[in-house]
């Protein structure tokens, strides 16, 4: 697929078949996410693949009033994204922009490959952040300098969504200065 159209073709999918997902296939999503660029290539991201499924009802039991809880329990795999804190957007241990730590945005340019590149291959995702991260990071064992960021279950599709429709470029895009059309 090209790259636009992938883009332009993905649905966050919240209803999943229970067919299983190859380990070659989900390397293939794993690669894409390790491929993300990062702050100074820091790679602050730990990805937890779940398959367990006494793991995927804990993780669901977290989920905060979610469309998804039922797709964090049926998925055959949940990935869950982790990031290491204090190196993304640091230079000698300090923040080096007035940003703070950028590790929402690592995992996210990670987390975006990975879906896109699932979506390339016939499998659903759905970016999942609706949840207590505490409790999840308990539930993983997740050790301390390290917090969850998001989820996502990973299986083949059992629904067509709508398209979620989005604002028009001339709302989003200015010229020169903001505000500027
Ligand atoms: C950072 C982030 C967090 C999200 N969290 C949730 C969530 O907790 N539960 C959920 O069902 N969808 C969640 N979504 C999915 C959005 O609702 C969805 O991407 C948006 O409505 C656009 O729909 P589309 O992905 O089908 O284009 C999240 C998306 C993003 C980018």
């Amino acid at each position: 697929m090209e790259v636009l159209e992938t883009i332009k073709t993905r649905r966050s999918i919240r209803k999943y078949q229970t067919t299983p997902v190859d380990d070659r296939v989900l390397e293939q999503v794993l690669e894409a996410a390790r491929w993300a660029p990062s702050w100074k290539n820091s790679q602050c991201w730990r990805f937890i693949v779940v398959r367990d499924n006494k793991v995927k009802a804990e993780l669901a039991g977290a989920l905060i009033s979610n469309p998804s809880t039922e797709a964090v329990m049926s998925a055959p795999v949940v990935i869950v994204a982790c990031a290491e804190l204090g190196k993304s957007g640091y230079h000698q241990e300090k923040a080096a922009t007035d940003k703070g730590d950028w590790y929402m945005f690592d995992v996210a340019l990670a987390m975006q490959n990975l879906v896109l590149v699932a979506h390339s291959l016939g499998l659903g995702t759905v970016h999942l952040g609706l949840f207590d991260a505490k409790s999840a990071a308990n539930i993983l064992r997740v050790p301390d300098g390290y917090c969850v960021v998001e989820m996502t279950p990973l299986g083949y599709t059992d629904q067509e969504p709508q398209v979620r429709p989005r604002k028009e470029l001339s709302e989003i895009v200015f010229y020169d200065s903001f505000g500027k059309r």
